[in-house]
């Protein structure tokens, strides 16, 4: 349960020594690209409709030590993977779900992420010459639990193919190629909320992205204390349950859900435009609503008043009221069980453990909320107490998943991050 910096020399020595065994050079040559994991305080589940949302990177996440492979071919090893991965990149990839898998498994896997990329950039019109050779580790116990791994990841991978191809690309620019490879690659129809925050983060801020008008803005709070840089800490309290999002349908569902409630709010209003419930204004939803079926209801419901948190929540940081903030958060939280109704019984348990975890600001799901992890925002006073205090209460109703977790890491404490960057190594 211990504070993590990130990444580590240790970890990053690892990594060098993979990728200089595996391409047969020195250590000194290979180049690292890291990519935190994020966290969305306020804001769940409403960047596929335009809305607003907040967003931090953590000090953990993944790390890719990769070396130009000197052809087209590219060659991946993972740290929590196993198998390898081949291809070229001067293959035209097709989105993976029309395209016949002929790899193994673990390529099947895990190497899609690694293709997704080379299929985003060149439907961005790039013709890749240069492969890698890289070796991906993400931080432990931390994948597939609702912090975006796998952003992450693909920004990783975007970021490594960029530079071994001398490509100079903006934040902005790697934020569309990760929306195609989640969206038409991967066949995911998320928003753009896990990439901007992950290429967009800055240590200590708030990232504010609207997700409509793709402008963005970085707040901080007023004032930070002298001895714990920050005034909170950030909990990650892990279920047990792991799923890689695209292989559930429930999230495709929900998206598809908010845009009938849309559909009938804007043909009420008399509005032709994309069934989105940014373009429903909040008096049209208010004047409108009754013509929505009750779970129909319950989704606009939450798009709307997940907004107006967001724009409170954003007052209440610049002001550095963690109370009021972390109110928001555990509003926004019940939400997504009532409204949304995403959750499911192992995340709610410790969603309702964590607020009453002593110095918990607020807490909700993590991402998307189907498997995964929850997040909270604690006073870093009692950080260590309301860790334990959370891990030994999940024990007690979920005994079975909390078994399967790693008992130093079931209750991570961790602090704000930056974005995703290449390193300059010594
Ligand atoms: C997942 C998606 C995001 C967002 C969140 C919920 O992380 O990838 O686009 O919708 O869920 O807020």
């Amino acid at each position: 349960m211990g504070v993590l910096s990130w990444p580590s020399d240790s970890e990053l020595d690892r990594v060098k020594k993979m990728v200089a065994e595996m391409g047969g050079v020195s250590v000194n040559v290979v180049k690292i690209v890291v990519s935190p994991y994020r966290i969305c305080p306020l804001g769940a589940h409403i960047d596929h409709q335009g809305g607003i949302v907040s967003a931090m990177t953590i000090n953990k996440g993944i790390i890719l030590g990769f070396v130009p492979s000197a052809s087209s071919q590219v060659l991946l090893r993972s740290g929590q993977f196993s198998g390898e991965v081949r291809f070229r990149v001067d293959q035209i990839q097709l989105p993976k779900h029309s395209a016949k898998s002929n790899g193994t498994m673990e390529e099947y896997k895990w190497g899609c992420y690694a293709k997704g990329a080379v299929y985003a950039l060149q439907r961005g019109g790039n013709e890749l010459k240069q492969g890698i050779t890289g070796f991906l580790c993400g931080s432990e116990g931390l994948d597939s639990s609702g912090l975006s791994s796998s952003a992450a990841v693909g920004i990783a991978y975007l970021l490594a193919l960029e530079s071994a191809n001398n490509m100079t690309v903006s934040p902005t620019e790697n934020i569309e190629y990760d929306r195609l490879i989640e969206n038409e690659y991967l066949g995911l129809k998320n928003g753009i909320l896990d990439q901007s925050a992950i290429l967009l983060s800055s240590n200590g801020c708030l990232t504010c992205m609207d997700c409509k008008t793709k402008l963005h803005k970085l707040v901080r709070p007023p004032k930070q204390n002298a001895e714990s840089k920050f005034p909170y800490k950030i909990l990650l309290a892990f279920s047990g349950l792991k799923q890689a999002i695209t292989t559930n349908p429930g999230y495709n569902r929900r998206v598809t859900e908010c845009r009938e409630a849309a559909q009938i709010l804007l043909k009420a209003a008399g509005k032709e435009v994309e069934p989105v419930l940014s373009n429903v204004e909040q008096k049209e939803f208010d004047a409108h609503k009754s013509k929505l079926e009750p779970d129909l209801g319950r989704r606009a419901e939450h798009y709307f008043s997940e907004n107006t948190r967001v724009m409170k929540g954003l007052e209440a940081w610049a002001c550095g009221d963690f109370e009021q903030f972390g109110k928001l958060i555990s509003a926004s939280g019940l939400s997504s069980i009532q409204n949304y109704e995403c959750g499911c019984e192992p995340l709610i348990q410790l969603y309702e453990i964590l607020l009453k975890a002593p110095g918990v600001y607020g807490a909700r799901f993590s991402g998307a909320g189907f498997r995964g992890c929850c997040v909270a925002f604690v006073n870093s006073n009692y950080a260590y107490e309301a860790a334990s205090f959370v891990k030994n209460e999940y024990f007690k109703l979920q005994p079975e998943l909390a078994s399967h977790l790693n008992q130093d890491s079931a209750v991570v404490i961790c602090d704000s991050g930056d974005c995703a960057r290449a390193l300059s190594l010594r």
